[in-house]
């Protein structure tokens, strides 16, 4: 390529380094060419476990001198390509696909010579697909329909889709999927309500999203509106308990909208999974894919819907450029999570939680790298998952609690909302940020917060100085009735708890010491009942404490657990815990013989790593 540097060359030039440094987790040439819309036509093979067909990918090119197309793949099974000419003839190409790396996977080039239109890659995923979950029949709760899903977030869409695969790159979607007729499948795309389960689905996403909001879901589902534009789809045995338990999401999107302006996706729908979902939930654009293990029986834990509710201003509208911005889509995300908490719930409740996710933060903070701790994160060429930790989430939320705290609801929610419309359906960087924020909030107040102080929030480590401290009258409560109940000043049965709620027993048992006695254990669970607690957040933070104390009585409850949910933050800490003794990695590991089976592979993944 001859470079004749006149300004506008240069200017380009500069402008594609800056674009290319922006993501390094995609194979992608995206300062060439990036793919502007995607059609799937995939069959649901539920016997060998693959979805096959063909990905069409329209091109949009940037460069008037290439030809070349790469693309992100992982474990897949390339069978043969074809590119479009601008008169609409079709061309069989040859293409190849580069040694497999164990994070980015494996490079697919293709270079027919002349700007394709379109690309169409016929392909098979392979049972090693890392985005991908198959269930038999047995697996499920129903026991008579197999059920598969996806989790792209964040760089597994290339497990099943060969794409550029990088939130730096917006495209539009359609899709038909084919099953058999006893299955439906669902996307996050238009779902209609009223779908006719005939195994053949089509699906239109008209706005441009990142690859790693692609999803699909397929099973006996069935599906139960909460209002007219909110509905669940479960598999029979969840559904009527779920659109009760997250009845109010309608009243949170009517929250959202008063804050922060329209939503902009139409239906919002919750798609609940299997137990062995790894995370709380996925925020998939008109269909946020969620774990039954927040479906309480009492409401408790809904504020995860809140947040992937809340996903649809913050990442789905505005999207992390890279994996290295991740906190723009998870802080922003548990700060408006909390926000929507505080309208539905009351500011009690959210304080609450914010005072649980704080002492979370700072209990992770203990055992983090400080390179770690930094909101810009340095992935240092690790897969995005195994740097996932609290602090985008919640020391991105404290930093812009602080911004709020010092500007004031009057300026800083008309700021948020700004920035939402500023850029919507824009993929941003840090960078990006931080001059939006100078010029919108820091100079347009001048004297509040400085530059410098908003570049330790978001280069510095840890919690800097001036962090803000919530205070709980629910919690400081407790923590008195705790003291006297270990200094002996009272009994367990004049302990109020009668009236606690389910964030209030978090924090009393979070905040027991671990010097606590075996009889005292032992007391607390005659009492309470801990043990045999049917919420998992609860069961989940007694089991931690009865392994951190040595309680012995939680072993089969414990066996259970971990063997019905695959949820990532449920099971690791306590598979951790466990690993620190020789008689609790020998536990660990006959358990893990009998979960494994029915984990997803990223569960899988972190289980194997910890108990190797
Ligand atoms: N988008 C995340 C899940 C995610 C993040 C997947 C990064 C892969 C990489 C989702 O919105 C989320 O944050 N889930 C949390 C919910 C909780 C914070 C309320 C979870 O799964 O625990
Ligand atoms: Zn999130």
């Amino acid at each position: 390529m001859s470079v004749r540097m006149f300004p506008l060359a240069a200017s380009l030039l500069c402008s594609s380094y800056v674009m290319a440094a922006t993501d390094s987790y995609t194979y992608a040439n995206t300062d060439d060419v990036v793919v502007k819309h995607l059609h799937l036509d995939l069959s649901v093979d539920f016997a060998e476990k693959a979805l096959s067909g063909f990905a069409d990918l329209q091109l949009n090119w940037l460069d008037a001198n290439s030809t070349t197309v790469f693309l992100d793949t992982r474990d897949l099974q390339i069978e043969r390509i074809y590119a479009k000419r601008a008169d609409g003839s079709w061309q069989k190409v040859a293409f190849t696909l580069g040694q497999r790396d164990d994070v980015l996977g494996s490079k697919l080039t293709v270079n027919p010579k002349f700007q394709a239109q379109t690309l169409r890659i016929y392909y098979r995923s392979t049972d090693k697909a890392s985005g991908l979950q198959w269930l038999t029949p047995e697996q499920t709760a129903g026991k008579t329909t197999p059920f598969m899903f996806s989790q792209n977030q964040a760089i597994h869409a290339r497990s099943w889709i060969p794409i550029q695969d990088t939130p730096s790159v917006r495209l539009t979607y359609t899709a038909r999927i084919h099953t058999s007729d006893d299955v439906l499948a669902i996307m996050s795309a238009n779902n209609e309500p009223g779908m006719i389960r005939d195994g053949d689905y089509q699906f239109t996403m008209p706005k441009a999203i990142p690859a790693y909001l692609i999803a699909i879901a397929a099973g006996d589902l069935q599906f139960k509106a909460m209002s007219e534009q909110t509905g669940v789809y479960a598999e029979p045995y969840i559904l009527n308990a779920a659109a009760e338990e997250f009845a109010s999401t309608q009243a949170m999107i009517d929250a959202t909208e008063k804050l922060y302006g329209d939503y902009r996706w139409g239906r919002y729908d919750l798609l609940m999974l299997p137990p062995s979902f790894p995370f709380g939930g996925m925020e998939n654009p008109e269909l946020s894919f969620i774990t039954p293990t927040v479906v309480a029986g009492d409401r408790s834990l809904v504020s995860l819907i809140a947040h992937e509710l809340a996903h649809s201003w913050s990442g789905n509208l505005v999207t992390n450029a890279s994996w290295r911005d991740l906190w723009l889509n998870e802080g922003f995300t548990s700060y408006v999570e909390n926000r929507i908490m505080e309208q539905v719930f009351g500011v009690d409740r959210a304080v609450m939680e914010q005072a649980l996710s704080v002492q979370g933060l700072k209990e992770e903070l203990q055992n983090l790298s400080a390179n770690d701790s930094v909101l810009h994160i340095d992935l240092q060429g690790r897969d995005p998952d195994d740097a996932f930790s609290g602090v985008p989430y919640t020391k991105g939320q404290l930093f812009l609690m602080f911004l709020e705290q010092k500007f004031g609801r009057d300026k800083f929610d008309p700021f948020v909302r700004q920035y939402f419309d500023d850029h919507a359906f824009e993929s941003i960087t840090t960078a990006d940020f931080e001059q939006y924020l100078q010029q919108n909030l820091l100079s347009k107040y001048p004297g509040i917060v400085s530059s410098d102080e908003a570049k330790t929030w978001i280069y510095g480590t840890g919690l800097p100085e001036g962090t803000p401290q919530p205070q709980s009258d629910a919690f400081n409560k407790v923590q008195q009735q705790l003291d006297s109940w270990l200094t002996g000043a009272a009994s367990l049965d004049s302990l109020p708890t009668a009236d606690w709620t389910v964030h209030e027993w978090l924090y009393f048992i979070n905040n027991l010491p671990l010097s606590i006695s075996a009889e005292q254990m032992v007391q607390l669970d005659a009492a309470f009942e801990l043990t045999q607690s049917t919420n998992a957040e609860i069961a989940h933070a007694w089991y931690l404490l009865a392994l951190k104390t040595g309680y012995q009585e939680i072993a089969a409850p414990l066996e259970r657990y971990l063997i019905n949910i695959g949820r990532r933050k449920l099971i690791i800490p306590l598979y951790k815990q466990l690993a620190t003794t020789p008689e609790g990695l020998a536990f660990a590991r006959a358990v893990y013989e009998k979960a494994r089976p029915g984990y997803h592979p990223l569960s899988q993944g972190s289980v194997d790593e910890l108990l190797k």
